[in-house]
């Protein structure tokens, strides 16, 4: 762990694992052209292999090496948030291994924006495929601890760049006919996007979609027990149990035995969303028999934070 940029280069250059810092979560990277390092990505993670993973680059101008063109409206989404928590689908090129894009003719592609990241993917000559750097179906890392503690034996170096500002993975989107769809809420607010390019059509999907586990109902989940619902009446359900509780505004527990953690003491979403993920890790680790938590006003990136705590408390039986 450290933040030599020349050795996680080397490495990379080698075939290896590498983690890598992002605004929105820690990645798992490896040179996405190789197959063979692109697959010792799925077993580190023990990943499904119809899994498809994104690739990340620092520049437009490399992203047209790998695919084969970029319908307008993708374009000006791509010119005003990259560096950025968006990832594009994209047609891919066929340097681009089916491993990677797991057989579909589309690739996800991001230019993330952290600056260390940043220089070492400019001084690559190949994008980095790199999924979340979690073992399938659990939190993604925020910080360089998170992924040091779970895969640090399968990794062989860890990019420390920080805890991640964001705190979401991105926002997934495409195009089908005219429309620009998103597939996955994540760090960048749908109206953010609605702002560029007009209204755009969701699917999320909330059941077992083979092609994006990532929108697995239970997914990004804690081990613990998790509950939502109205937050005073949980607190008052659970008063006699340890609970850890996850608030958002101001809060005050009569609960003697919960620890609680506020997201954002004054309402503010994007704290929220830098804070959810630790917040989740460390009442999992902690006493606490389960936790409870209340959904936050559905806007902005209250809807994909919204999204996530449900999915961290859906049943797991579809993981
Ligand atoms: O913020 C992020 O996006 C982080 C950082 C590291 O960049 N990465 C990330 O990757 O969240 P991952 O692999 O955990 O999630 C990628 C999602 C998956 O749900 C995958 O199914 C979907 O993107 N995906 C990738 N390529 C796709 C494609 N061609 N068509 C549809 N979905 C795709
Ligand atoms: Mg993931």
């Amino acid at each position: 762990m450290g933040t030599d940029i020349a050795r996680a280069k080397q490495l990379l250059e080698r075939g290896q694992l590498v983690a890598i810092p992002t605004e929105t979560v820690y990645g798992l990277a490896a040179n996405a052209l190789d197959p063979l390092a692109a697959a010792a990505i799925f077993e580190a993670k023990n990943r499904p292999h119809f899994d498809p993973l994104i690739i990340h680059t620092n520049s437009l101008e490399k992203v047209l090496n790998y695919v084969e063109f970029i319908a307008p409206p993708l374009r000006k989404l791509a010119d005003t948030f990259w560096p950025g928590p968006l990832t594009l689908l994209l047609p891919k090129k066929t340097v681009i291994p089916d491993i990677v894009s797991s057989g579909l003719d589309t690739v996800a592609v991001r230019i993330p924006k952290h600056p260390l990241t940043l220089d070492l993917l400019s001084r690559l000559d190949f994008p980095v495929a790199a999924p979340s750097a979690n073992p399938f179906g659990y939190i993604s890392p925020t910080t360089a601890a998170h992924v040091q503690k779970q895969l640090g034996h399968k990794v062989a170096y860890i990019l420390d760049g920080g805890p991640s500002e964001v705190g979401l993975e991105s926002t997934i989107a495409g195009m089908e006919e005219n429309t620009v769809c998103v597939y996955r809420l994540g760090g960048l607010a749908i109206s953010d996007i609605e702002a560029i390019v007009g209204p755009v059509a969701l699917r999320i999907n909330q059941s077992s979609n083979p092609k994006a586990p990532g929108q697995l109902k239970s997914h990004y989940a804690p081990r613990k027990p998790l509950f939502i619902g109205k937050l005073r009446e949980l607190d008052a359900d659970y008063n006699t149990k340890s609970v850890g509780i996850i608030a958002f505004g101001r809060f005050k527990s009569i609960n003697p035995h919960a620890e609680i953690i506020n997201l954002s003491e004054s309402g503010n979403y994007q704290e929220a969303a830098a804070n959810l993920f630790s917040a989740l890790r460390r009442l999992d680790e902690s006493a606490c028999e389960c936790i409870i938590s209340e959904l936050l006003p559905e806007e902005h990136l209250g809807i994909a934070i919204n999204d996530r705590l449900k999915r961290a408390a859906a049943e797991k039986q579809d993981k």
